[in-house]
This record gives C-alpha cells, sequence and structure tokens, in this order.
C-alpha cells in the first residue's frame, strides 16, 4: 500500500490524477493539501471539494488550504486552459460546503510527515510553494519522508511557458529552489516524461462509456475544453506522477543534479544527484492502467 498526501492546483489534469488515485487499490489518499497554482487556491479549494462531493472516497481525506501565492512574485495562473474556475468552466456544479482542516497546508505537510515518516509519499501537482514553507516552519519538517513526486520541469526538452521552463516550476521558482537544494529523496516528473502521456478525446470517451453516469459524464464534461485547447488529445501530466508514485516501474529514472534557474527552468549541473528524473513511459500500461481506475462502475 502507498499511503499518499497529494499538494495539487486542480486544475483539470489534477482532477483527473486524483480521480486516478482514489481509483487506485494500492494507494491510500491520506491528505490533499491546495496550492495557488493553475488558479487562486480558493478556487482549487472549491474543486477539491466538487471532487470529493463527487466521487465520494472512504475514507475521505484530510484537506488543508495552502498558499496563496508563491514566496516571492505575484501568482501567474494557468486559467486560459483549464478555465477561470480550474475546471472547464462547467455552470452546472452542485454547490459543496468546503470544510478544510482547521491547519494549513504546510503544518498538515510536516505533521503527516512526523507521523508516518518512511511510510508517506507526498505527491506535488502544482508550484513547489508549501513544501517550501514547510521546510521554511522548521529544517527537519520533510526529513524521513519516504519519497517525494514532483511533476513539474523540462530537463532536455523546451518548457511549457517560457523555452526552458515548465509551468509549474515557473510559477515558484523560489520555492522549487529552496526544496532541491534541501537533500529531499525527491522523484522529479518532467515535461521530458509527461510529454509522452497523451490520452485522445475517443479514448477517454470509449472508456467512459464502460462506466455511464454521474461521474463519466462529469468527467467527459470538465475535460471538453483541454480536448478543444489541444486538439483533440491532452497531456497527462498529473495523472503521470501519481501513477508513478503508485508503481515507479512505469517510468525509467535517471539519477540527476538539478538546479532551478530564475525563471524555472530546472537545470543539469555538476556535483552529487539530488533526484531521479522520470525518462521513458511504459506510456501502453500506463494508459491502460488509468482508463481502468479513472472512473469505477459502482461510482
Ligand atoms: C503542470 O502545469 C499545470 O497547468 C498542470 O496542472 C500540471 O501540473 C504541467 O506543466
Ligand atoms: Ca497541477
Amino acid at each position: 500500500m502507498t499511503t499518499v498526501l497529494i499538494d495539487t492546483d486542480p486544475g483539470i489534469d489534477d482532477a483527473l490524477a486524483l480521480l486516478l488515485a482514489w481509483g487506485s487499490p494500492g494507494v491510500e489518499v491520506e491528505a490533499i493539501t491546495t496550492v495557488a497554482g493553475n488558479v487562486a487556491v480558493e478556487r482549487g479549494t472549491t474543486n477539491v471539494f466538487r471532487l470529493l462531493a463527487l466521487r465520494r472516497p472512504q475514507p475521505p481525506p484530510t484537506v488543508a488550504v495552502g498558499a496563496a501565492g508563491p514566496l516571492a512574485r505575484p501568482l501567474q495562473t494557468a486559467a486560459r486552459y483549464h478555465g477561470e474556475d480550474g475546471l472547464g468552466d462547467l455552470d452546472d456544479w452542485p454547490p459543496v460546503i468546503l470544510a478544510p482542516a482547521s491547519q494549513g497546508a504546510a503544518a498538515l505537510i510536516a505533521e503527516t510527515t512526523r507521523r508516518l515518516g518512511e511510510r508517506l509519499t507526498l505527491v506535488a501537482l502544482g508550484p513547489l510553494t508549501n513544501l517550501a514553507l514547510a521546510l521554511a516552519a522548521g529544517g527537519a519538517a520533510l526529513a524521513g519522508i519516504g519519497r517525494i513526486v514532483v511533476m513539474g520541469g523540462a530537463v532536455d526538452v523546451p518548457g511549457n511557458v517560457t523555452p526552458a521552463a515548465e509551468f509549474n516550476m515557473h510559477v515558484d521558482p523560489e520555492a522549487a529552489a529552496r526544496v532541491f537544494s534541501a537533500d529531499l529523496p525527491i522523484d522529479l516528473v518532467p515535461l521530458d516524461a509527461t510529454r509522452q502521456a497523451t490520452l485522445a478525446r475517443a479514448d477517454l470517451e470509449a472508456a467512459l462509456a464502460k462506466t455511464p453516469g454521474p461521474l463519466a459524464s462529469r468527467i467527459a464534461a470538465f475535460t471538453r475544453r483541454a480536448f478543444r485547447l489541444d486538439g483533440g488529445t491532452m497531456y497527462l501530466h498529473d495523472p503521470l506522477a501519481v501513477a508513478a508514485a503508485a508503481d515507479p516501474t512505469l517510468v525509467e529514472w535517471e539519477e540527476a543534479r538539478l538546479e532551478i534557474g530564475a525563471d524555472g527552468a530546472t537545470r543539469r549541473a555538476a556535483g552529487a544527484s539530488n533526484c531521479r528524473v522520470a525518462r521513458r513511459v511504459d506510456r501502453a500500461r500506463f494508459l491502460a492502467t488509468f482508463l481502468e481506475r479513472l472512473c469505477p462502475g459502482s461510482s
């Protein structure tokens, strides 16, 4: 069993990643922390509660609200891609009651790490602000953690925001720099890997048709915007990170030393390794697993 805390900024692909985690028999989602990124943190938190109400995972995870913006610069969102509300701007989500924990994301990350130690895998699907704040609050906040799987960066491929930088790293490079210099067991899932994880709209529709119902209809609806903008396919950036957290053999890993540039570029550097980087993806196995677990029949 892999016990995970998911730090996220939902986000269409973040939503798919949460659904994948909840549908994965070997994964227990202990907690979810939200962070400003694709949308403002309030919107991302609302989206977590929308998805919880829709999917009703048991037991329900603890949810904590995180940073409202990057450590040292204004927030740059990706609302153009994900929609103003982060989930494709559908106008018929049922209203939800937000019930986050009283402690904030950084405190929950530190507390969960202390409690579970090496049994905990932290999966970071947005800017690394909450992780950096956890480190800032207490030097050893993440010491002893089992694994930190980070979706972000563009190592040997072009970025998706600037020629060299990927969105999550670009939004808060100061946070990323702190996390990468903290001597942590980081497994990075960068664009080099996630650009192999493409999903065709027809394949998603065929899978959803096997388990029709409210969950299938809602997934089809909130992904529509991404497929339209990406020409009928979308990148499963965040779902690949969740899948690699649950089953590291889905990708090939390379030990590397990376440093974070001022714009969020993830640059190779000389010296001892500070992370493993996901390289080649077993796309067929990943996609089959993703489509099988996204929308189980009983929901
Ligand atoms: C990352 O940026 C966000 O828009 C996605 O949710 C993903 O985490 C991809 O660059
Ligand atoms: Ca994300």
